[in-house]
């Protein structure tokens, strides 16, 4: 007989093997194949609130390709854009509780589970796009990417989201003065919030799978994002008003979720990460040209883009910048100003 300790022990032994099986057979289904390679034939899942003509699924989808060209045809990844599986924030949550296996997400949403991404929405912190990639693939992104296995998210790699800029329905932001009494609508993420209030806009967050209704509806008078993004979800049919003061550098994020990475053998753990920093790559290449074509595309749709002195915008957010000093956050702020 075992003793009553004992018992305890072993059921809840038992417990935690029949949950962790069973977190894992919840989102990552096996499928008959023939599996060459030693490959277990599954499918991984990935939801992301983009469109599908955007670059960042254009990337996901080449590391589709990558995974199944690598596995043999063992491993699929099941791409489900337009926010289908549910909001940034939903679908972190989901992979936490291993409901879901794989998100792409802005890093802005992810500092409320993680306060050092807000790094990210630091205004004015990278130089340029080299200096913001120096950062993503060196010792201080990879010590962020993984700080996501503290809260059951594994960071495979960085995308690029090129520089955020203001739009609005009908008014040109030309100085910070303009945002006066402009609802503009941010991201889930604080730093995002604080930024546009310190800027003298009302911060509105909502989803972005809402946002064209949001304009539409008047709820907010403009938003902030990247042209692609601007272009994808065709907010520029509400938004006629393109600002390029390119206020923060806010890159996305492919996670998967730590209790799938860690029942995947290791094989396909290295197949999967492989296959994610060939995505990377293959998009950093594509976006700049993305971006210069959306950026004719809008101005064909009667889209007007203004340039404005964006040392007007940096002065204004400084004080932000400034009470970061002394916060881990803070600190690092000043080790990416120091890179080269
Ligand atoms: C960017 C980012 C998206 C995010 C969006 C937003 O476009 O790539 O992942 O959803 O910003 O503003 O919510």
């Amino acid at each position: 007989m075992l003793g009553k300790n004992k018992s305890y022990l072993l059921a809840g032994f038992l417990l935690g093997v029949l949950l962790s099986t069973g977190v894992f057979a919840l989102c990552v289904r096996h499928f008959n194949s023939d599996p060459q390679n030693g490959g277990s034939g599954l499918v991984l899942k990935l939801g992301h609130s983009l469109d599908q003509q955007h670059p960042v699924h254009l990337a996901l989808e080449h590391m589709a390709e990558r995974l199944q060209q690598k596995s043999a045809g063992t491993v699929e990844l099941q791409i489900f854009p337009n926010g289908q599986l549910g909001s940034e924030t939903e679908c972190i949550e989901q992979l936490q509780r291993g409901a879901l296996a794989m998100t792409k997400t802005s890093t802005a949403p992810l500092e409320s589970f993680l306060p050092e991404f807000s790094i990210f929405g630091v205004p004015y912190l990278f130089r340029d796009d080299e200096h913001a990639w120096r950062v993503y693939t060196g010792e201080i992104g990879k010590e962020l990417l993984q700080k996501g296995s503290e809260v059951g998210l594994r960071g495979l790699c960085y995308l690029d989201a090129g520089a955020r800029s203001f739009y609005t329905v009908n008014k040109p932001i030309l100085k910070p003065d303009d945002l006066k009494g402009l609802k503009i609508r941010v991201q889930e993420s604080q730093t995002a919030m604080e930024l546009v209030e310190a800027l003298g806009g009302s911060p509105t967050p909502m989803s972005f799978g809402e946002l064209y209704t949001g304009l539409q509806q008047g709820m907010v008078d403009g938003a902030e994002n990247n042209p692609p993004s601007f272009y994808s979800n065709r907010h520029f049919e509400v938004c006629k008003h393109l600002s390029l003061d390119e206020h923060a550098r806010v890159p996305d994020i492919l996670l998967i979720s730590e209790s799938v990475w860690k029942n995947l053998p290791p094989h396909v753990q290295q197949w999967v990460q492989e296959a994610a920093d060939e995505a990377a790559e293959f998009q950093r290449e594509l976006w700049e040209e993305k971006t210069a074509e959306v950026l004719e595309d809008v101005q064909k749709e009667g889209v007007t883009i203004d340039h404005p002195d964006k040392s007007l915008f940096a002065e204004q957010v400084k004080p932000m910048v400034d009470k970061l000093k002394g916060t881990p956050v803070g600190d690092l702020v000043n080790r990416i100003r120091e890179l080269p």
